[in-house]
């Protein structure tokens, strides 16, 4: 290959103009799903998962056959990983079969080392840190509600929650590179990792956006474009149900704090969701939700996203275009 080896491993290993390019592919895909076809071959792309999915599996599922590919989905307890086979040999292995690894997994630095030794481009489809993919998907429904691509840089997002996880952290460099007014909020002891906040802050000031970080709720919802919140207890994490609870309920999204947004302001959630706990199922199941267009808007930006990848590595900008 002579071409460029990118992967999607965090929200900021692409640019703003990247980002932006992305985006607009996912906008070409809602409207012809059939827009671009990279893998037609057909080549096939491994979509591991260690810990559970609904949207993730059959956004991917979907998406690469729609790409003209076959998508190879592998669970934790049907592949040697699981029985402790080193990730740097199965990024070898599946490197001389398919055309992209895309794994959802437990620590960051294991996509991080299949991305070491794969010659493909792999894509975290799920960390304990970060949800590039999921993101992606949020702001292209945002685009999708407000007027197109064009229309994210300067919007101001809100984060209510658990704000140590995945969903929180993607949201600071997604928003950050995309320009955006990131507000996190939550509860002391679940608040970000001051290392990712600083990138975060440092790649919105070059984008013309901001950070905020607060354990004040109604400050970050204030007359805020798009609220957000996601599950208090995150795979992997439920034998701390109890203590999760508790300290989260003022960052509930309720009718209250989706009074204090804009007026038009949309509401959405990563899913899966738990009414009565992280969000009111007045507000979800409400008029300003847009979780199920969310939903529908992994399929769309994933293939963008794998298409974008491949037209890199291939050196075939025809592939965005088509
Ligand atoms: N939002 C999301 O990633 O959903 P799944 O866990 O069902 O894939
Ligand atoms: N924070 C959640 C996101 C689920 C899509 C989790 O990791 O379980």
């Amino acid at each position: 290959m002579t071409g460029q080896l990118r992967h999607m491993l965090r929200d900021d290993d692409v640019s703003h103009d990247e980002q932006l390019e992305i985006l607009e592919l996912g906008m070409r895909f809602r409207e012809n799903r059939l827009f671009s076809r990279p893998f037609e071959g057909p080549q096939a792309v491994a979509v591991l998962f260690d810990k559970p999915s609904t949207r993730t599996r059959s956004s991917f599922s979907i998406g690469v056959a729609e790409l003209g590919g076959y998508p190879l989905i592998i669970d934790k307890g049907g592949s040697q990983l699981g029985r402790g086979e080193p990730v740097a040999d199965t990024a070898r292995v599946l490197t001389r079969m398919t055309s992209a690894i895309v794994w959802r997994t437990f620590g960051q630095e294991r996509v991080e080392e299949m991305a070491r030794y794969a010659t493909v481009p792999v894509v975290n489809a799920l960390t304990d840190q970060f949800h590039p993919c999921q993101v992606l998907a949020d702001f292209l429904t945002i685009a999708q509600h407000r007027g197109g691509v064009s229309e994210l840089a300067g919007k101001t997002i809100a984060y209510l929650g658990d704000s140590a996880n995945n969903m929180a952290n993607s949201y600071l460099l997604a928003g950050a590179t995309a320009g955006m007014h990131v507000r996190i909020a939550g509860p002391y002891g679940y608040l970000p990792d001051p290392a990712i906040v600083a990138d975060a802050e440092a790649i919105a000031k070059s984008n013309g956006g901001s950070i905020l970080v607060t354990t004040d709720a109604e400050e970050a919802v204030r007359s805020a474009d798009c609220i957000f919140t996601d599950t208090w207890v995150s795979m992997g994490e439920e034998s701390q149900y109890a203590t999760r609870s508790k300290p989260f309920w003022k960052y509930q999204v309720n009718d209250h704090l989706m009074g204090l947004a804009a007026k038009d302001a949309l509401f959405q959630h990563c899913l899966p969701a738990y009414r009565g706990k992280e969000v009111t199922s007045t507000v979800i199941d409400g008029p300003q939700s847009v979780v199920w267009d969310e939903a529908e808007n992994r399929l769309h930006a994933q293939k963008a996203l794998l298409t974008w990848l491949i037209a890199q590595q291939r050196e075939d900008p025809s592939l965005l275009h088509a």
